[in-house]
Formats: structure tokens, C-alpha cells, sequence
């Protein structure tokens, strides 16, 4: 079998080589609202067949109803490891097979790191890093069971952030959740090459969902609705930035591409990236009455 990366680097482009939506069957964690509800929306009219996970099952069943009742909707706390175990088999059990797994549940809290708690440390890395390693732990073996179709047994893709690039104030816990994320997608697609199982990092800039509301209730700030520097998106864009991955796999997805360009060139130079950081930090600060 070609590897279609090399065919993508010839240049050379190999309609049968795109994944195909139509009966997929897709698990996504965070999918009563938000960037996962979305992607579910998007996937579901090209004909997917989803499992939706999340905690708050009412929501899972109304998008479930909504998106014509042939979906899965399963109650899931991804902090739990035993939760995501049940997750991955019911979704396979039920299914048939899973074809790709989408890890999107994750929070953040608006706090500065030296104001949050071991506690709430913790509980964003065992939602946001742990929640992600253990659905792809217990999905592996799923996917190892697929054929190869369109160059890909399967597809692991993780929501991460763009924050994962550049620890940002007010979200350095949760940047660094991210950035292990990042990590950990980098680490597997290597280590799943051989399989033929994709394995994708997503890194959305700051999105209209729920997210802020969470953020902004669980921590000690409100951000500005808008920053100077970095562009807020939908989750429709994110979603459709993504759904285009699944069908034709890659390495990462930034939906706002000159985010994914401005910070890995940013690393080269730290000095003018902490300054660049300050006067937002400033900003936030004025803007909560602070200075
Ligand atoms: N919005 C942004 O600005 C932004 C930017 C970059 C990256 N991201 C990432 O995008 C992903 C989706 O976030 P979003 O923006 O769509 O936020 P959202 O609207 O708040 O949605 C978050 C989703 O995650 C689920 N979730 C949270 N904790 C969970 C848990 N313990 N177990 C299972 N599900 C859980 C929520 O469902 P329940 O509450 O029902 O469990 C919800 O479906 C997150 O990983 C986030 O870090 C967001």
C-alpha cells in the first residue's frame, strides 16, 4: 500500500485516497455542545454514524433527536478512566467498529497559574489529558481491528488549542494541558504510522461556545470579548476546518492558519513573544479594574 502522504508530497491529488464520510462511524467526546455538538452537526448530514459522549446527557439526547435519533448518546465523565473504557466499548459493541475518535471534551479556568489550586490543576488534566489518553487507549484496539481504506485504518484526532503553541495568561494550567495534548498527538502519530492510523492535533483559536462561559465561572477574570492579536472564530469554521481532516487526514489543523504560522515562528523568539503576551496580560488586567 502507497503511503498517501508521499503521493500528497509528489503533488499529486488521488480522489480515491479521501476518507469517506458516508457510514463512518465517528466517537466524539464534548458533544453536547459547543466545537463537538457542531462537528456532530457537520458529519452527521454527510451521512456519519456518531457516538455522542458528554456528561450532560439531556443535551446528547436533544442533539441526538435533532440530528435524526440514529446516533448514540452516551453519559460520560472523562475524568473517570472506567467512564471512557464504557464509553469506547458501548460505542464499538453498538456500532460495529469505530472509525475515528474525536477527543474534544476539555475546559479551561481564567485564572493566573500561581492563583489555582492543586485541586483544580488536577481536574483539568484529568478532563482535558488523561480523559484524552484513555479513550485512545481503549480505542486502539478497535481501530487495529479496521481495514485499510483510503490509505487509513482509522483516525485519532485530538482538540487541543492554539494555546498549546504559547503559554497565554490567565490560561497557563490549561495551556499546559494543551500543550500535553500536543505532545502526546506528535508522540502517536509515530507511533501509530506503521498501523496506518491517523492521528491529527486540532488548535482553534479563541471559538464562540461555551467555553468562556465555563472559563469565566469556574475562575477569577473576565477576558475582553475581542483581542487586537488573535481572531475569534465559530465553532461552524473550527467544525468545518475539521471535518475536512477527517476526510483527508493530517498531521495538525489550524483553523486560522496565521495563528499556527505567527506562534511556531514565535518560539524562535521568546523575548518579543513575552512582551507581545504582556500587553495582553495588561489589557485583561485593566480590563477586570485591576490597574
Ligand atoms: N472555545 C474556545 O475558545 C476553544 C479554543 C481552543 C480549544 N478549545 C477546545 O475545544 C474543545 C471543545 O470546547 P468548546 O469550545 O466546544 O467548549 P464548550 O462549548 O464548553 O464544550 C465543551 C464540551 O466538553 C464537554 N465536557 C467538559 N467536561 C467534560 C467531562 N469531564 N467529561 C465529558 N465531557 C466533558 C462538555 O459537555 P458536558 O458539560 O455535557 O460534559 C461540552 O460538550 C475543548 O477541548 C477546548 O479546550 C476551545
Amino acid at each position: 500500500m502507497e503511503d498517501p502522504n508521499d503521493i500528497v508530497a509528489e503533488g499529486v491529488y488521488i480522489v480515491s485516497m479521501l476518507r469517506k464520510l458516508n457510514g463512518m462511524v465517528v466517537a466524539i467526546t464534548g458533544a453536547s455542545a459547543g466545537i463537538g455538538l457542531e462537528v456532530a452537526r457537520q458529519l452527521s448530514q454527510e451521512g456519519a454514524r456518531l457516538s455522542l459522549g458528554a456528561r450532560r446527557k439531556g443535551r446528547l439526547d436533544d442533539a441526538n433527536r435533532e440530528l435524526g435519533g440514529s446516533h448514540l448518546a452516551i453519559e460520560v465523565d472523562v475524568a473517570e478512566p472506567e467512564a471512557c473504557r464504557g464509553f469506547i466499548e458501548q460505542t464499538a459493541r453498538d456500532m460495529g467498529r469505530i472509525d475515528t475518535l474525536i477527543c474534544n471534551a476539555g475546559y479551561g479556568i481564567y485564572k493566573r497559574v500561581d492563583e489555582t489550586d492543586a485541586a483544580e490543576v488536577r481536574r483539568m488534566m484529568d478532563v482535558d489529558v488523561i480523559g484524552t489518553t484513555e479513550c485512545i487507549r481503549h480505542a486502539v484496539p478497535h481501530l487495529l481491528k479496521n481495514e485499510i481504506v483510503a490509505g487509513w485504518r482509522g483516525q485519532i484526532m485530538i482538540v487541543s488549542s492554539a494555546a498549546a503553541r504559547r503559554g497565554t495568561p490567565f490560561i497557563g494550567v490549561y495551556s499546559g494541558a494543551k500543550a500535553a495534548q500536543m505532545a502526546i498527538a506528535e508522540a502517536l502519530r509515530v507511533e501509530l504510522r506503521d498501523a496506518r492510523i491517523a492521528v491529527t492535533s486540532v488548535h482553534p483559536t479563541p471559538t464562540k461556545t461555551e467555553f468562556r462561559d465555563v472559563a469565566e465561572r469556574l475562575g477569577k477574570y473576565k477576558l475582553p470579548p475581542s483581542s487586537n492579536f488573535i481572531k475569534t472564530q465559530s465553532a461552524e469554521e473550527v467544525a468545518a476546518a475539521m471535518v475536512r481532516a477527517i476526510v483527508n487526514p493530517r498531521p495538525e489543523v489550524w483553523p486560522w492558519r496565521l495563528a499556527g504560522w505567527g506562534l511556531s515562528g514565535g518560539t524562535l523568539v521568546p523575548r518579543l513573544m513575552d512582551r507581545l503576551m504582556y500587553k495582553y496580560f495588561d489589557g485583561v488586567m485593566r480590563h477586570n479594574g485591576l490597574r
